[in-house]
């Protein structure tokens, strides 16, 4: 090919942030006083070539970097951030549980109505009904609204089928969204989420068909990176996380866990001692387990949109994570129960107000160390040269608006890969 006939290079140049926030350093977990340093540059410029930055910098050296017929963002007065990174999401699933959001307004707890046959038994039985066509059109409706809220990359679990081949099913949605749409999904099957209802009286038999049979089939049609298990004790208990989470390790896969959500019930030294990637939930952990969780290596992913959707008032202890050098992610948990929503600036509302993290901490958990979680921190996460061009525009001047002012969507522009994938801009106006 001539060089008159190679195909122009896709160029996208930012430029006048307000704020720049690179999250530039080291290509691993953010921990302790690093968790505060958002490497901020004023007056901040961008630019990415073919989905892949290029430059980032002061706007008056970035700018004459670019190509006549660049895509052009002028960011004055917004910042410019690279997209969340949500490392805990259930996103394919039928049906709503506005009934149980009312119930628990009444005084019912979560476990007395999943006791009573609701919570995730309720999900599945409309999960199961729906076809793999219904669940992507309904995937694909969500997966707009977390990119419109500025996440352009999720882990998505299975777990709302508990038969080999609803499983199945969730995770080819899954794989299809990845494909289909703007959103990035990293897969992890979580067949021991619950003990479906034809298996409540020989439960040792559902653990074996995750063992035996699901988890093989999973592999083989390599339909997952993760798996989780929900270990909890009206769940699964230790031995029984153990049991899966030993056969995925056998299998290639990564383990992430539903750990002390509940109830202080040993999932944070059971992930310990598998050397899981994550610990996900840790609203009971106690200090011994923040310690062993450290010392193996193990990302603390926080769900406080869970604990205040559940109307409860205990949250993980993320002070004394920060304190004792154990990396923390912040995660939606986006699912139809415990907490519905999209959106990660609302999680970093919650986790200023009610974990007491600074901004800066909450903006970390939510790109860089949720990455790392991910084993994707090469190429996401950051804004620095070389990584990929995910970036959100957020229509406020100083990050620490983005959760100060709270309930609001202050994403305006979303880019992945280097294409804009949302834009919500009106001339002449900063919609503040
Ligand atoms: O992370 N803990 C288990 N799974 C979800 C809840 C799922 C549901 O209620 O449908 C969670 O909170
Ligand atoms: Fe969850």
């Amino acid at each position: 090919m001539s060089a008159d006939d190679r195909p122009m290079p896709r160029e996208l140049l930012i430029t006048h942030a307000s704020q720049l926030v690179t999250l530039a350093g080291p290509s691993r977990p953010r921990v302790g006083a690093e968790t505060r340093e958002l490497g901020i540059i004023q007056d901040g410029a961008l630019l990415a070539r073919d989905g892949v930055i290029v430059a980032v910098g002061a706007t008056s050296t970035v700018a004459p970097l670019a190509a006549i017929g660049a895509v052009q963002i002028d960011a004055s007065n917004l910042v410019v951030m690279p997209g969340f990174v949500d490392a805990h999401t259930h996103p394919v699933f039928a049906g709503t549980r506005e009934d149980e959001y009312e119930m628990r307004a009444a005084g019912m707890s979560y476990q007395q109505i999943a006791e009573a046959g609701g919570g995730i038994r309720s999900t599945v039985r409309k999960t199961r009904a729906a076809s793999e066509d219904e669940l992507l059109e309904l995937g694909k409706i969500r997966a707009r609204r977390l990119l419109e809220h500025g996440t352009t990359t999720v882990e998505a679990k299975s777990g709302y089928g508990l038969t080999v081949e609803d499983e199945l099913k969730i995770l080819r949605v899954i794989r299809r969204l990845n494909d289909e749409t703007a959103l990035e999904l990293i897969p992890t099957f979580l067949g021991a989420h619950e003990i479906p209802n034809e298996y409540r009286d020989r439960r040792a038999d559902y653990i074996q068909l995750v063992v035996e049979e699901m988890l093989p089939r999973v592999a083989e049609e390599r339909l997952a990176r993760y798996c989780d298990v929900f270990c909890e004790s009206h769940v699964f208990n230790v031995d029984e996380s153990r049991r899966v989470l030993t056969r995925a390790k056998l299998l290639g896969m990564g383990i992430r866990l539903h750990a002390e959500q509940l109830s202080l019930s040993g999932g944070a030294s059971l992930a310990a001692e598998l050397g899981a990637t994550s610990a996900d939930h840790l609203e009971w952990v106690d200090q011994a387990g923040i310690e062993a969780l450290q010392q193996a290596g193990v990302i603390a992913i926080l769900l406080p949109g869970a604990v205040f959707n559940l109307g409860l008032n205990r949250y993980a202890p993320a002070r004394s994570m920060i304190e004792a050098g154990l990396p923390i992610a912040l995660a939606t948990d986006f699912n139809p129960g415990s907490s519905p929503t999209p959106s990660m600036q609302m999680i970093l509302s919650i986790a200023c107000t009610q974990m007491r993290m600074t901004p800066a901490e909450a903006v970390t958990s939510a790109t860089i160390n949720p990455a790392c979680s991910l084993g994707v921190q090469a190429r996401l996460g950051s804004l620095e040269t070389d990584k990929q061009a995910d970036i959100v525009v957020h229509d406020c001047s100083d990050y620490r608006q983005i959760p100060y002012l709270f309930g609001v969507n202050h994403a305006v522009v979303v880019i992945k890969s280097g294409d804009v994938v949302v834009d919500k801009r009106v001339e002449g106006s900063n919609q503040r």
